[in-house]
């Protein structure tokens, strides 16, 4: 069988979008090839050979990806959602972004018009495959994050995270709420949200303690006759947590990948 290599773009060179490549590149036989990488921060981009950097993000298209990866800030989808979309498939792991009003209608209008697809992993969410399948099910949704205030970017907040010197509520709330709030810390909650009942039926809390050397979320969602319960406490450095690089990439790869093997679904 003749494989097809899938052309994946990556935008975003920090913590996750680095592992992504290295991760796209150490396995030639997954049948992807990493054809650019663009990042704002165009330092990011000096060691890179020239056939891979891309600072100008308006020249994508040259380099005929088949999927496009956003791994930087929510603002790219915002800007370059519907540019990405004209031309080919994109997915965006800052998922705070789908919380604007009327952002799902606008990718999915270009979508439909272009034939083209939007792709939202998992990331951080341990049992979106469940909150999604019995969406019609659950009548609450609870997300509890609990967090070292140095891992949450606090600047939109307009709380000084240094500040803090106990256990402190900064939101309680719906998730459509704290999107905007704490766009960079909460992509975990608006991938719950948009997988189960909605940005303005589930429920968000965020919880900051300068003692708290992991992050944790903690995920409730009821039904009649269901009640599903998903905890994890893990290493964060930054704003992302140890096992999302990995679970990213393996995203990637339930997409792109054309290789051989057995695959999980
Ligand atoms: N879906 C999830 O579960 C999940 C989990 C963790 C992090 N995230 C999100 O993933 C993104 C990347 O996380 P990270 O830990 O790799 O961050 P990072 O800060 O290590 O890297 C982000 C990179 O993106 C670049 N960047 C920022 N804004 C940009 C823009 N507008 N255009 C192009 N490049 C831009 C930065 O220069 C930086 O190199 C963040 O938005 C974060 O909130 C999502």
């Amino acid at each position: 069988m003749t494989q097809k290599i899938t052309r994946v773009g990556l935008i975003g060179y920090g913590q996750i979008g680095a592992v992504v490549r290295k991760m796209i590149e150490d396995d030639p036989g997954n049948g992807m090839e990493v054809v650019f990488i663009h990042d704002a921060d165009t330092r990011r981009l000096d060691s890179l050979p020239a056939n891979l950097a891309l600072r100008d993000l308006g020249d994508f298209a040259s380099r005929k990806p088949d999927l496009v990866v956003e791994m930087a800030h929510p603002d790219v989808t915002r800007q370059w959602g519907t540019t990405i979309l004209e031309q080919t498939n994109y997915m965006f792991i800052s998922v705070t972004a789908l919380a604007d009003v009327g952002m799902e209608e606008k990718l999915l209008e270009i979508t439909r018009r272009r034939g083209t697809r939007v792709y939202i992993p998992h990331g951080g969410v341990v049992g979106m495959d469940a909150l999604r399948e019995n969406r019609d099910v659950w009548e609450e949704v609870h997300v509890v994050m609990k967090k070292n205030p140095k891992n949450v970017d606090c600047a939109r907040a307009g709380v000084d995270p240094n500040t803090i010197t106990k256990e402190t509520v900064l939101y309680d709330g719906t998730t459509r709420g704290i999107c905007p709030i704490f766009p960079r810390n909460v992509n975990t909650h608006a991938s719950i949200a948009y997988a189960g009942i909605g940005f303005d039926r589930t429920h968000s809390v965020m919880i900051v303690d300068p003692a708290w050397d992991k992050a944790t979320v903690s995920i409730h969602a009821k039904g009649p006759g269901v009640d599903l319960h998903v905890e994890r406490v893990e290493a964060i450095t930054g704003v992302t947590g140890a096992s999302t690089p990995a679970s990213i990439f393996n995203s990637v790869q339930m997409i792109g990948s054309t290789g051989p093997g057995i695959h999980l679904r």
